[in-house]
């Protein structure tokens, strides 16, 4: 196969799959990579969450809890699907990333909180994707983000609101979207 046709057909898988999200046994593959056999973890408790309610547009009702309990991403995006029939926060515009992250800024005590975002790769092709499969139509990166030869998750700075590469298996706070 020539190259150029080769280069085409990934772009159009790659951009695919950006658009259309992940294949739906990816992310229980990625999960059960993770800490096999060790007991689900706990419901977050009160004293733990902050429930959020946001008006969205179109009279849509956005709802997010911020966990100040820390979980690798995977753990911590089971917990919003068991817990709060949600998943890790998908953000889409400017105005949720700023608000999302002046919440956590005040409700959780550490310099990183996860969001639902997450990179796969594709040959030599990194890209990320959501794990609710949204569209990727925003982001706010820090320089030199996302890391473009490993995967990583995608954590977000709650002072300044900015995204970083973060090995998925590192335990921090997170914030759900159900
Ligand atoms: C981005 O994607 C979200 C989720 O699908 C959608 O609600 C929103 O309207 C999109 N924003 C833009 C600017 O396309």
């Amino acid at each position: 196969m020539k190259l150029s046709l080769l280069l085409a057909l990934l772009g159009a898988v790659s951009a695919h799959q950006l658009h259309e999200g992940a294949p739906e046994q990816e992310v229980p593959a990625e999960q059960g990579k993770e800490e096999p056999g060790e007991p689900e973890p706990p419901c977050p408790t009160e004293s733990e969450s902050f429930r959020m309610t946001v008006p969205g547009q179109g009279g849509h009702t956005c709802r997010y809890v911020f966990v100040n309990n820390c979980q690798t991403f995977w753990r911590a995006q089971k917990v919003c699907a068991r817990c709060y029939h949600g998943h890790l926060a998908s953000i889409h515009n400017y105005a949720t990333n700023q608000r999302l992250s002046r919440t956590a800024h005040t409700r959780t005590n550490r310099a990183q909180v996860w969001i639902g975002g997450y990179t796969s790769r594709w040959f030599l092709h990194v890209y990320p994707r959501w794990v609710d499969h949204s569209a990727w139509n925003y982001s706010n990166w820090a320089r030199g983000n996302p890391w473009q030869f490993w995967k990583s998750c995608v954590a977000m700075c709650p002072v300044g609101g900015q995204w970083r590469s973060v090995s998925c298996g590192t335990r921090l706070p997170f914030i759900c979207e159900y």
